[in-house]
């Protein structure tokens, strides 16, 4: 059994993994309504809220699964990438907690989290498979051939698919985060509407988003009134994000000549990327895995199952270990994830 800690951005995660990939129990405790008032998440107050939730978070969880964690073979925590301060709280708690207990600890990418979490099925994905992880802080394409690690194919150059949604989202006067309130009020809508851009940039696997937002920035600065018609915007802005999103993913199993496919990040939870993905993988003859929602936005039971296959570190060697904001500043820690 791992226990694994999450709190690299504004929800505060504690999750109870078998080695089989059985979740017992996956607590989130969401900081969303906290944020929403300031339109994004605010750093400092996610840290200071990750520190006050994070024990009643990790015993819920425990307990939720029947177990201590004196009897757990060891835990795993975020390390990065993430907002620092938010990270340093999970992580050094959960080094103090393994110390205490004696336990090895797994340090674990959490971006290795979402590509490996249709691993925690029913009937897990099995390598080699392609993953597009679309969430609020990264989009990208990775391969994986074993899940101890991933090779990113290609990602965004500019804001992620998440951002693109949640920015959008302020626009339209949804709140944060927005992608949920434009999936539900694109809902039915029209989404051949407006004419959004499409940008596809070069000619491998990256994702450009930043057009799509200053494009309707423009849209609303020059055509107000069109916020009348918000159903019909939402759904054609969405529309842009997934076709883009579909476009890669179908070169991504033609050129890795995989028939496995998964979805992972929290824009995986869109209602019209679902069906899509759907749709591409029918036609290309090709398995799609979506995890449930609550498996792709951020929780620390995909950080359980990155962990799962890596080697956690006796104590006291993970002492000196510290959280990363970017993975490229952990100079490839010890347990990091392969990346090309
Ligand atoms: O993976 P995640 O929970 O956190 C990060 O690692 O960033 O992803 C959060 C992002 C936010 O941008 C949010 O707007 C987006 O996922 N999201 C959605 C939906 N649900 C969450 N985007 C589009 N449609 C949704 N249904
Ligand atoms: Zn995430």
């Amino acid at each position: 059994m791992i226990c694994a800690v999450e709190t690299s951005c504004d929800d505060t995660c504690a999750a109870v993994v078998t080695a089989s990939g059985q979740v017992l129990a996956n607590t989130v405790a969401s900081q969303g309504l906290l944020h929403a008032r300031y339109g994004g998440v605010v750093p400092e107050i996610a840290a200071r809220r990750h520190l006050e939730l994070i024990d009643d978070v990790v015993a819920d969880a425990l307990e939720t699964a029947g177990t201590g964690l004196d009897r757990v073979d060891y835990l795993a925590v975020t390390q990065g990438p993430g907002l620092i301060g938010a990270l340093l709280v999970g992580f050094a708690w959960a080094k103090a907690a393994a110390t205490a207990h004696r336990r090895p600890l797994c340090p674990v990418d959490h971006l290795h989290g979402h590509v490996v979490a249709s691993t925690l099925s029913a009937e897990p994905i099995e390598p080699p498979y392609v993953c597009l992880v679309a969430s609020g802080g990264h989009t990208f394409l990775a391969r994986v051939d074993d899940c101890s690690g991933y090779r990113i194919l290609g990602q965004t150059l500019d804001d992620s698919a998440g951002e693109a949604f949640d920015k959008a989202g302020r626009m339209l006067g949804l709140g944060y985060p927005g992608g949920p309130a434009i999936d539900r009020l694109a809902r039915g809508a029209n989404s051949q509407a407006f004419d959004f851009p499409r940008s596809l940039p070069g000619s491998g696997l990256d994702f450009s988003f930043s057009g799509l937002k200053t494009a309707l920035y423009y849209r609303l600065r020059d055509r107000p009134d069109e916020i009348d018609a918000s159903a019909d915007l939402a759904a054609s802005y969405q529309r842009a994000i997934v076709d883009v999103l579909c476009a890669r993913l179908r070169s991504a199993i033609v050129s890795e000549r995989v028939d496995r496919v998964a979805l992972g990040g929290g824009v995986a939870a869109n209602s019209e990327l679902r069906l899509r993905a759907r749709a591409v993988c029918d036609e290309l003859s090709t398995s799609l895995w979506v995890p449930p929602v609550e498996l792709c936005t951020d929780n620390a039971a995909m950080i359980a199952a990155a962990a799962r296959f890596l080697a956690p570190i006796e104590y006291p060697d993970y002492l000196g270990l510290d959280a990363t904001a970017r993975l490229a500043d952990a100079g490839r820690a010890v347990n990091m994830s392969t990346h090309a």
